[in-house]
């Protein structure tokens, strides 16, 4: 049976740290170097904590000069996926989205995001999308989805905090689709990136996918 030490006595095994950024880039790399991955690896790498550095790493994406959230790519996986962190505003949020038939996890770093799911709208008809689910994801709560699971929107529902969220695509993709929820009518979207390994990327916007 373990010992249960007194508060002033140092634990001679100390858990071990969250593992930082570099580790958890260095993990994917590793796994995705393998012929075959299954999304139960990734969203288990994913489960881990992660270090308060990674949050620091991120604020660099919040300015106050561009109303919506923006797009930062961390590393590019050798193309088999794209790992980037999003920093949502208070009030920000995505439009319904689907992810060109891409593997999509999310991890909530900081603050808290609202996922909404949507049914894909029925080709021939138009009108209200339906909603399948929502839910409230906090910090280290992980999600997945792909194109055969539905549509989401993603907003982080505060008007006092910030959010961050780290994403990792796979394939990596340059466009979506974005639905209008009230008559399921679709367009093309190319998303972009408000900054690329740290650097600021010139003379674009960060995302042409806000809310509709
Ligand atoms: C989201 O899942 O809402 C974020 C979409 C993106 O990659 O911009």
């Amino acid at each position: 049976m373990a010992v249960l030490l007194a508060e002033s006595e140092a634990c001679p095994e100390e858990a071990p740290a969250p593992p930082a950024l570099e580790d958890l880039v260095q993990a994917l790399h590793h796994l995705f170097a393998a012929e075959k991955v299954n999304v139960a690896q990734i969203t288990n790498i994913n489960k881990n904590p992660v270090e308060d550095e990674l949050e620091e790493h991120n604020n660099s994406g919040f300015d106050d000069q561009v109303e919506i959230y923006t797009r930062n790519l961390v590393d590019k996986g050798n193309e088999k996926f794209n790992l980037m962190i999003l920093c949502w505003g208070e009030g920000h949020g995505s439009s319904i989205h689907d992810h060109t038939d891409s593997h999509c996890f999310m991890k909530i770093l900081q603050g808290n995001l609202k996922e909404t799911l949507f049914e894909w709208p029925d080709k021939k008809g138009v009108g209200e999308m339906q909603k399948k689910s929502e839910r409230v994801l906090k910090k280290n709560q992980c999600a997945y989805i792909n194109d055969t699971i539905g549509l989401h929107r993603v907003e982080n529902p505060s008007h006092t905090e910030t959010a961050v969220s780290l994403h990792l695509y796979s394939p990596p993709f340059e466009s979506c689709y974005t639905f209008d929820q009230r008559t399921g009518h679709k367009q093309r979207v190319k998303m972009t990136f408000y900054s690329q390994f740290g650097e600021r990327t010139p003379y674009t916007t960060s995302v042409s996918q806000e809310n509709n």
